[in-house]
């Protein structure tokens, strides 16, 4: 009896007369009711809010809107009100500016709902973009006369990135693997040893694997089918481990260096208890015991194997410890197109040689004004002869809206910049051809750069693909310190997390 009546209830006020909603479409320019003297106008708004709002336009193709909602000031003015318009200026790469105009399908008969509490409405629209600044302003219609002040209600907005749990649906979130769960886990096996379990995204076949105290403890690169798939790998360990941070690197097609990065944790791992026949007869127990001695024997040996190992290696470590410490950086002279993404390649190859290899990098790009003192062709010879290694840099990773300078800046870096690597390339041909010389050069292609290139000469010298050959290049460079100074053995270590 109670729900029939609590219904019917529910049904009256859904149909009461009085009610206003809203009607919204676009409105870009001035309102209609601006041209015209109004007397009297409703007053402003009293709150604004943004939040997102997901729709589904179809299975699995989201779109990312804004969720405007406003509340009605209780006053008298009300009675006034005819529509509320709201505008949108995005602050992104370009501005854009768009404005709608939500009309109240009544006139409002009360200051607050016959339920009690203010108006509030809210629309649902403006595509949202990752990461974006947005400023929201609202007025109420009809507004103030042409040169009276107009009430308006604004706020900012900052759109979150591709971690957020509404954002993470957006079609460019989802390539860098927003929605992947790759599920780590990861224990300690024991004091060398840490097992990781990740599951691998149909996105991608390559990832780095990290495992972090304060600094990298230990590496590993996975590669696999692009397909969902429950990965296992043991990674060696230099230190404590219990509690390290795992973080997995991947590197789709569409987000190269910069896809999204997770992270797990590494826990003991369960003891793995062996069932011991205790209860049963001596048969059974005769039966294990050749295994048992076997077994022990073989474990003595490689103990004393291992203590022997040991002992070798302190040896012939030890006395190389200070001279690692003082080696000599490596001068590595980078060129590369003038037209690859300067902050996405250049730099973090930069980073790479310098955190990893004991790298000094000498750039074009932060010599500008010494180029423009000596000249290119003097400034090239220079530093060719000073460099230890140089290193053509390659990359199809071209896009004009990422350049940016990684530290360094020498001289005004708007100076129209001359291309180098052609004028480089050309001077240092000579030198291909010639045996002495061209242990010098190295090509590393960045992000699948291919051979489909205008400098065929450079097939001579190693080439190197990152990130598939980070080890092999870091091998490479540790040669120029053999070379020059004898046991110069660490001089790549292996915490290459840009990666
Ligand atoms: C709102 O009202 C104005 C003025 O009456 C009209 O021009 C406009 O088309 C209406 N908009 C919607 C979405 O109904
Ligand atoms: C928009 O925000 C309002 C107020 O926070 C909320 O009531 C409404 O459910 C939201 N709409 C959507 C589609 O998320
Ligand atoms: C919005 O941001 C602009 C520029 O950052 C600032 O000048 C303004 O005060 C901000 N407004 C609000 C309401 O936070
Ligand atoms: C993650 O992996 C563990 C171990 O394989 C499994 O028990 C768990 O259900 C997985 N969680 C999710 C969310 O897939
Ligand atoms: C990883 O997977 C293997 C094989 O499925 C399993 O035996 C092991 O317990 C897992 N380890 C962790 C840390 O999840
Ligand atoms: C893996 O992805 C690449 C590029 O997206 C595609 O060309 C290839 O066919 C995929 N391989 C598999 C096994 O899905």
């Amino acid at each position: 009896m109670l729900l029939v009546l609590l219904s019917l209830a529910a049904l009256c006020r859904s149909t009461t007369p009085g009610e206003p909603t809203i009607q919204c479409g676009s409105e870009n320019g001035p309102s209609p009711e601006w041209m015209i003297q109004h007397n009297l106008t409703p007053g402003d708004l009293r709150d604004l809010q943004v939040g997102l709002a997901k729709t589904s336009v179809a299975t699995e193709d989201y779109s990312i809107l804004m969720n405007i909602s406003w509340m009605l000031r209780a006053d008298a003015s009300i009675r006034l009100l005819k529509a509320t318009k709201i505008c949108v200026t995005g602050k992104n790469n370009f501005q854009s500016y768009t404005c709608v105009r939500c009309n109240y399908t009544e006139a409002f008969q009360s200051q607050t709902r016959p339920s009690g509490g203010k108006w509030t409405f809210s629309y649902v629209g403006f595509p949202v973009e990752l990461s974006t600044l947005y400023f929201i302003g609202a007025h109420n219609i009809p507004n103030a006369n042409m040169n009276e002040d107009s009430p308006s209600l604004s706020v900012n907005f900052t759109s979150p990135g591709c971690l957020d749990h509404i954002m993470k649906y957006k079609k460019k979130c989802i390539k860098a693997g927003s929605l992947w769960d790759p599920n780590i886990t990861a224990c300690k096996k024991n004091e060398k040893m840490v097992e990781v379990n990740f599951t691998t995204s149909p996105l991608g076949k390559t990832y780095m694997v990290l495992i972090q105290q304060n600094s990298v403890i230990g590496y590993s690169q996975v590669f696999e089918q692009n397909k969902t798939k429950r990965t296992s790998i043991a990674i060696q360990v230099t230190g404590e481990s219990e509690g390290a941070v795992i973080q997995v690197t991947p590197y789709f097609p569409t987000c190269g260096t910069d896809c999204i990065r997770r992270k797990g944790t590494v826990v003991l791992c369960p003891k793995t208890v062996v069932p011991f026949p205790l209860d049963n007869n001596r048969s059974v127990l005769g039966g294990w015991l050749p295994l048992l001695l076997s077994l022990l024997l073989v474990a003595t040996t490689v103990l004393v194997f291992g203590i022997y190992l040991m002992w070798r290696h302190e040896k012939i470590e030890n006395p190389s410890l200070p001279t690692t410490m003082l080696l000599p950086l490596i001068k590595v002279l980078v060129v590369h197109p003038s037209e690859i993404c300067f902050h996405h390649t250049v730099c973090y190859f930069t980073e790479f040689l310098q955190n990893n290899c004991r790298s000094e990098v000498i750039l074009e790009k932060w010599q500008k004004k010494k180029i423009a003192e000596m000249g290119p062709v003097q400034w090239l010879t220079t530093q060719k002869k000073a460099a230890d290694k140089v290193i053509f840099l390659l990359s199809n990773d071209v896009n004009t809206m990422c350049d940016d300078t990684c530290g360094h800046t020498e001289g005004a870096p708007t100076e129209n910049s001359q291309d180098l690597f052609p004028l480089a390339f050309n001077l240092f041909c000579s030198d291909l051809s010639s045996q002495t010389h061209l242990h010098k050069y190295m090509v590393v292609y960045f992000r699948g750069a291919d051979h489909r290139d205008n400098y065929s000469a450079l097939h001579v010298c190693p080439k190197f693909h990152l990130m598939k050959d980070a080890t092999a290049l870091q091998t490479q460079l540790l040669r120029v310190t053999h070379a020059t100074v004898g046991k110069g053995l660490q001089a790549c270590h292996s915490s290459y997390s840009f990666l």
